[in-house]
């Protein structure tokens, strides 16, 4: 007799659209309930991707006895409340980042899913593009030596998301570009180092443009860079820059990583390294996959298969730790010494 398919709900339908679509291509999985606090969207979005249930409370979807996995893509603020009652009600849990707004409610997820017995795992969709994947098997093979200097960075000449909504309201989004596109690039290159643990963290914010945008309703009261230097347990250091607002030519997204055998670069993944005496430059060619599709097919299996999602809380729970001493760092103008 064929198998049931493993049934599924997304919570918040912005980018939790991605997440529907990840899902409805996978042939063992069904998307039976969506969820949005705008009811004409949840609606819109059920009628558009044929999904039987939809809701604007996110507490009903939980109460379906059938539904075995959810999707968390609200706004930041509720990643923890929704995350924890989700877990509770013995859902397994794919949050989107940031993990939550500071490291105590991360803390609550983490023990929430191990009281639960439940996956929890963090939407870190960077790692799941293809040159992620090759490159972090590159540097498990020992390829690069001794990873010990990392820089990375994501920053915009302009672009604020939703100006004036949640994302750049402090209290629901938790931060500006660090918290939205930062939290992407620690999170990658700590990954591909071994996840090490933080000692300490130096940051600097800087709000330098708010003037440049009026606005009749709403709020913007996040920074618009932030940038940190980061210590961590194996004696290497990260040094990280975001922004949504700088003057710069055009938008930058890269990762620096130098190791004693090779070092790299990404994106495009360039590899420079020695071989019999001769400087060699690699350049894998790689299959454009979707982050999005490939991460939620990993839950899928990590919740089939019974294994450890790779993008774990307790790493959702260390970016979060260091995410909050850089703002800390920024506030006090001094090193923040994590335990
Ligand atoms: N992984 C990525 O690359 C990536 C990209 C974009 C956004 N995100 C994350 O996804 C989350 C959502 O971001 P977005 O861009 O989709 O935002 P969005 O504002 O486009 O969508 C959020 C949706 O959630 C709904 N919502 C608000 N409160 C709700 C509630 N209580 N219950 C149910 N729905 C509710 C809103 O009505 C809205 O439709 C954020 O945490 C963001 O950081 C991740």
């Amino acid at each position: 007799m064929k198998e049931s398919k493993l049934k599924v709900g997304v919570i918040g339908t912005g980018i939790g659209s991605l997440h529907i679509r990840g899902y409805q291509k996978l042939p063992d999985v069904e998307v039976v309930g969506v969820v949005d606090l705008d009811s004409k969207r949840a609606k819109q979005i059920a009628e558009e991707y044929k999904i039987p249930k939809y809701f604007s409370d996110y507490r009903k979807i939980l109460k379906l006895k059938q539904i075995d996995a959810i999707s968390v893509c609200t706004p930041n603020s509720l990643h923890a409340e929704v995350t924890v009652a989700a877990l509770q009600a013995g859902k397994h849990v794919l949050c989107e980042k940031p993990m939550a707004m500071n490291s105590q409610q991360a803390q609550m997820m983490v023990n929430a899913a191990k009281q639960a017995d439940r996956k929890l795992m963090m939407a870190f969709c960077r790692r799941f593009q293809s040159d992620s994947q090759w490159f972090k098997k590159y540097i498990e093979a020992g390829e690069l030596g001794e990873i010990y200097y990392a820089k990375t960075g994501w920053l915009r000449r302009r672009g604020i998301p939703g100006l004036g909504g949640w994302f750049t309201t402090k209290a629901k989004s938790g931060g500006g570009p660090l918290i939205d596109l930062g939290v992407h690039m620690l999170d990658l290159v700590l990954w591909f180092m071994d996840n090490p643990r933080a000692i300490s963290v130096t940051g600097s914010t800087y709000t330098k443009f708010r003037d440049h945008y009026p606005l009749e309703k709403g709020t913007l009261d996040v920074e618009d860079l932030a940038c940190a230097f980061i210590r961590l347990e194996t004696g290497a250091t990260v040094f990280l820059e975001t922004s949504w607002v700088s003057n710069i030519k055009e938008e930058k997204i890269y990762s620096v990583l130098l190791g004693t055998k090779g070092g790299a670069d990404l994106p495009p993944l360039r590899i420079y390294t020695e071989k019999q005496g001769g400087l060699v430059d690699l350049e894998p060619k790689l299959p454009d996959v979707s982050g999005f599709d490939a991460e939620v097919a990993h839950f899928v299996e990590c919740i089939l298969k019974d294994k450890e999602p790779t993008a774990t809380a307790e790493q959702g729970l260390e970016i979060t730790r260091i995410l909050e001493a850089l703002y800390k760092s920024a506030e006090t103008g001094k090193e923040v010494v994590l335990k």
